[in-house]
């Protein structure tokens, strides 16, 4: 099929109904790790892979990279099934936790990589400069890894990943276990590849640090797509909710009262004052309260939605429905 389809319209990776069992012990107890996801990922796309500690992301990396048998569905890079070494040669893998012998140096561990690819001497030597330049480890080429910090790791990691300069990028967890600058360097380098028409698969626990690095996202929890697709339309586009912080006023009671005859507001007071959390269509409402009653309105702002309050409501709404 893959072999007759034009390359552009063939999706670089596609799980369809991927499902995954682990069995554990000497009871073999059933771990349902994933429990039928589907995702499509096409060329040039962006897709963050998101989910929860033990929701199933690096479990369903495994599968597209052969290196777990799925239980029930399937595992596609480029049309073609995952254990296929001819797609997996399309495919610069960067490991949840990237392990490599300690006494190489990451000029050497680029350079094996490079070899495993068959490159040549000359393409080694330029790819590894590039790469080591690419990830700021220039300065520590030629130092074994073993004095590495996590954060070098990762970039030696993510280095590897891109010797063979393939056309699709799965990587578990590249942000964790950098620190601030770090994350900045691999978010800008995402962006990067991405404006080079890379395609990027790529999970991550931390939802907030990826808005702006994919096309779409596809969230899991404990196992299953809660919620997947663009991000402008998961989520809501508009500040429905607005928060407002009021000094202490002098008349609480007097205050509380009016406050809490807004629709929809939720008043709570504070050590330092009043924090009323409404609607944005009745934050005129609120200011006319202020206004009425002189109270010290000490900050507004409108809470936009997120990926972190996406994925509750999709949590919270799933534990109803199993509870219901
Ligand atoms: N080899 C294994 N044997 C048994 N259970 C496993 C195995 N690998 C994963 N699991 C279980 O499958 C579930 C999903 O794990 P997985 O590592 O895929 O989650 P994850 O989303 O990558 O989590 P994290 O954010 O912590 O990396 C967990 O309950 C985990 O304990
Ligand atoms: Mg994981």
């Amino acid at each position: 099929m893959a072999e007759s389809t034009p390359d552009s319209a063939v999706p670089v990776l596609q799980l369809q109904h991927l499902h995954k069992t682990f069995r554990v012990g000497f009871w073999a107890k059933k771990v349902p790790a994933v429990r039928d996801v589907s995702v499509t990922l096409q060329a040039g796309e962006s897709l963050g892979y998101l989910g929860p500690t033990g929701s199933g992301k690096t479990t369903s990396i495994k599968c597209l990279l052969g290196l777990v048998v799925p239980t029930g569905g399937q595992a596609r890079l480029f049309g073609r099934p995952a254990t296929d070494p001819h797609a997996r040669a399309r495919v610069g893998y960067l490991p949840e936790s990237p392990y490599f012998y300690d006494y190489l140096t990451p000029t050497e561990v680029l350079d094996y990589v490079g070899k495993l690819y068959g490159l040549s001497a000359a393409d080694r030597s330029r790819r590894t400069r590039e790469l080591l330049g690419l990830v700021g480890l220039d300065e520590a080429a030629r130092r074994p890894l073993r004095g590495f910090s996590k954060g070098m790791l990762q970039r030696v990691g993510i280095a590897q990943s891109l010797v063979a300069d393939p056309q699709l990028l799965i990587w578990d967890e590249p942000l964790s276990g950098l620190d601030p600058m770090g994350r900045k360097e691999v978010r800008d380098l995402m962006v990067e590849l991405r404006r080079q028409g890379k395609s990027l698969f790529f999970s991550s626990h931390v939802l907030g640090d990826i808005e702006a690095l994919c096309d779409a996202v596809c969230i899991l929890d404990r196992g299953v797509a809660v919620a997947q697709g663009k991000l402008s339309e998961l989520l809501r586009p508009d500040a429905l909710e607005s928060e407002a912080v009021l000094g202490l006023p002098a008349d609480l009671d007097g205050a509380l009262q009016a406050l809490q005859a807004l629709p929809e507001a939720a008043v709570n007071r504070t050590a330092t004052g009043v924090r009323v959390v409404l609607p944005t269509a009745a934050v005129p409402a609120l200011c006319r309260i202020v206004a009425d009653l002189s109270l010290d309105l000490r900050e507004l702002s409108a809470r936009r939605d997120s990926l972190e309050e996406l994925f509750l409501r999709k949590a919270v709404a799933r534990g109803a429905e199993a509870a219901g």
